[in-house]
């Protein structure tokens, strides 16, 4: 059990974050302890990447498995040097054209970055984060900051700080607030220790972005089959997920919100609360539906809309104590891969298909 501590709390300006916080848990992460702060993507738990001990806390704090590796964060291109033994001609091109961004680097791990921080594998998760605060801290840091995503493991990742708060104050030294994420859901996990690179996670940058400047860019079987172990060892745990059941729905509109309005009956009459997450588009539909939470997760001509709001909409059905989530499908293109990756998760691939 991890005793309690006082956590610090910091609201920042997300363009201009406070120097005076900033200098401060960078001196937090530098002497070993954990600060929570903002990325584009979502909330990351930071510690010092070349301390051992400070990343064992990560793992302590967040209740995480053992074997799932954190990812390193840089606040410039040259910080990778030292933490890799090989940089790819693949890796020189995607840190051009994606850094500062949503895109993790899976390269050859260095001898002095601790075996903790990969859960002993022999490559190592890199990544420059889009965000002033993130780089500030950094810097501020003057060490590497490994960070996993700021919630308890098993929780939806945090887009906003009152989420870190909700999981982990008393358990971490500092979080700094600048407001929502706006990616809001994590980056994409590239790894380019084979030729062809390949996809372990679904996120920040899409796979057509990826091709564009890469060319064959394949996905990890693992992510859709369950038979095969996916290579991302944190990818195999149930997580991104709320604690009602999540129920997405597929097919064409029409049939889709039949469906979900039968379902919604079909829950209430069993006595659930019942919640809808659904695009603009559809939401005039279950207007009188009787659902207790109705949720507009965005459009579903712009997926990238609904990656912002699909964690922060997971955690209000928490709030609530919603027990059945009845979820509208997206578009699997551009960021609706990362939308449908996290959605399927949260329902432990158990989909429903109209035709
Ligand atoms: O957007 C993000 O990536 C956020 C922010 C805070 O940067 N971070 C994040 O970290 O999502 P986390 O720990 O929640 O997810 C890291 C993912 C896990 O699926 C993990 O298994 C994978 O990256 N990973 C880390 N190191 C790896 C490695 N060496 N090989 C394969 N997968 C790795
Ligand atoms: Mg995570």
């Amino acid at each position: 059990m991890t005793s309690v501590i006082e956590t610090k709390y910091y609201p920042i300006d997300p363009l201009a974050p406070d120097q005076g916080a900033i200098e401060e848990c960078g001196r937090i992460i530098r002497t070993g302890g954990l600060v929570a702060f903002p990325t584009e993507t979502v909330y990351g738990l930071g510690a010092n990447a070349l301390d051992e001990e400070a990343c064992r806390r990560i793992f302590e704090a967040k209740g995480r498995p053992q074997d799932n590796p954190l990812i390193v964060h840089v606040a410039s291109p040259d910080d990778i040097a030292v933490l890799t033994t090989e940089l790819p001609p693949q890796a020189a091109k995607c840190i051009q054209a994606f850094w500062p961004g949503p895109l993790t680097l899976v390269l050859p791990k260095a001898f002095r970055v601790p075996a903790v921080v990969s859960a002993g594998l022999n490559t190592l998760a890199l990544r420059m984060p889009d965000h002033p605060a993130a780089l500030a801290l950094i810097r501020a840091a003057g060490v590497p900051v490994a960070a996993p995503s700021a919630n308890l493991s098993g929780h939806p990742s945090p887009t906003l700080g009152r989420h870190v708060m909700e999981d982990l104050a008393g358990r971490i030294e500092a979080v700094l607030d600048a407001g929502p994420c706006r990616v809001g859901v994590e980056s994409t996990v590239l790894d380019l220790t084979e030729t062809v690179p390949v996809i372990l996670r679904p996120g920040g940058i899409t796979r057509e972005q990826l091709t564009e400047i890469l060319g064959q860019v394949d996905i990890d079987p693992g992510l859709q089959d369950e038979s095969q172990a996916p290579r991302s060892p944190g990818v195999k745990y149930r997580h991104y997920a709320p604690r009602g059941r999540v129920v997405p729905v597929s097919g064409p509109d029409e049939k889709v919100q039949a469906r979900i309005l039968q379902e919604i009956s079909r829950g209430r009459n069993q006595g659930l609360r019942v919640a809808v997450l659904c695009s603009a588009e559809s939401a005039p539909v279950y207007a009188a539906s009787g659902a207790e939470y109705l949720e507009i997760l965005g459009s579903n001509r712009e997926p990238w809309t609904v990656a912002a709001t699909l964690y922060r909409a997971f955690r209000e059905c928490d709030q609530r104590n919603i027990d059945l989530i009845l979820a509208e499908t997206f578009t699997r293109s551009g960021m609706g891969a990362a939308v449908m990756n996290r959605l399927e998760k949260a329902a432990g691939h158990h989909v429903i298909f109209e035709t």
